[in-house]
């Protein structure tokens, strides 16, 4: 059960970062171009919004159902513990919260151009974030690519 979820976790991560990257093409080409807030870009807004807190649900589950939370000061002196119990969560937090605000400051933006530039804004923070989080195999923390 654990290690399908980790699975799951794992391979969600691509899903994310596609999203994110599409919504950082559209939301920067209407922008500059000054195009209509859509149907389309919501509907992609929220669907990165609900896979990204699928994410977040499954990461704290793998978190305390591993036993990542009873870390110690002396573990926090070894990298591969401190990055799973304390920099993976808190990078993967801030990334969520401003995936999570630009969703609801976005609502409240009547003017298109100024709603694009602002999920561009805190879309980019959250990608260079998560990017900077993710235990990619090339830094030893992670299991694999997938
Ligand atoms: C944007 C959000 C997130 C992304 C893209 C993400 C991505 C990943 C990836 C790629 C792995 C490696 C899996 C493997 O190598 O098998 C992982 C592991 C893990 N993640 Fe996340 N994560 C996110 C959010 C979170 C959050 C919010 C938590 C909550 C604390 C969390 C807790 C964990 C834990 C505990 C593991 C290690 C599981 C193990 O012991 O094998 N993640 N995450």
């Amino acid at each position: 059960m654990l290690t399908g979820l980790g699975h799951l976790h794992s391979a969600n991560r691509y899903i994310l970062l596609a999203l994110i990257l599409i919504v950082l093409i559209t939301s920067f080409t209407k922008w500059k171009g000054n195009k209509e807030y859509s149907k389309q870009d919501d509907k992609l807004n929220l669907m990165t919004f609900i896979i990204t807190h699928i994410q977040l649900l499954l990461g704290f589950i793998l978190y305390f159902a591993k036993g990542w939370h009873n870390f110690t000061p002396s573990t926090m002196k070894v990298a591969a513990l401190r990055f799973f119990s304390v920099e993976h969560m808190i990078g993967m937090l801030i990334a969520i919260v401003l995936i999570t605000v630009a969703r609801i400051k976005g609502k409240k933006i009547v003017e298109a151009a100024k709603r694009h530039k602002l999920t561009f804004i805190y879309y980019a923070i959250a990608l260079v974030i998560i990017f900077a989080s993710i235990p990619w195999p090339f830094r030893g923390f992670g299991n694999d690519w997938f």
